[in-house]
């Protein structure tokens, strides 16, 4: 249980805050880190650590696009498909990915390896087409440049470089 082998992270956690439930961006990403994904039992567990409601704890989750209510792979691919990435390459990023991927967007591949999610703006418009790979943003990224693109993921994880969580970016 993440109250018994995080009792002191938690408690740093919740001592940042006036009020517990502000906390619970920081204990999703603590519950995500430990399981990979935050299912109904992970979220209850968020839920009785601050006392609040489990819907309160639902909504937040699936609100935020890096917070995972199902299993992901190790990178998770989001492009983003909103109007401005649209308009100079989006769908034909999307396209390219699934091809190379051999996946739909949403999907996982088999080998755990890749999540491709189609996300909304993500703040990046000025370097449109993006996508954010795990914590990374990717800018101007046409089709041509997605084999590059994957490579240069594939060596980062080889690294031991490759960004994790919203939890470890905090730090
Ligand atoms: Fe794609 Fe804003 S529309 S980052």
């Amino acid at each position: 249980m993440l109250k018994d082998k995080y009792a002191s992270e938690i408690a740093q956690m919740l001592a940042k805050y006036p009020v517990k439930n502000s906390a619970v961006i920081p204990l999703c990403y603590l519950a995500q880190d430990e399981y990979g994904y935050l299912s109904i039992d992970h979220l209850q567990e968020v839920a009785d650590i601050l006392q609040m409601p489990y819907t309160d704890v639902y909504e937040v989750a699936t609100f935020y696009t890096l917070l995972y209510t199902d299993p992901v792979g190790k990178w998770v691919l989001q492009v983003c498909d909103d109007n401005p990435c649209c308009f100079t390459g989006g769908e034909e990023l999307v396209a390219e990915l699934e091809t190379q991927l051999g996946i739909q967007a949403g999907e996982t591949t088999a080998d755990k390896q890749w999540t491709l999610q189609r996300v909304k703006c993500l703040g990046g418009c000025h370097g449109a087409p993006m996508l954010q790979a795990n914590l990374d943003f990717y800018y101007g990224i046409t089709p041509d440049k997605v084999p590059a693109l994957l490579e240069t993921l594939l060596q980062q994880e080889q690294r031991g470089t490759m960004s994790i969580s919203g939890r470890f970016a905090e730090r």
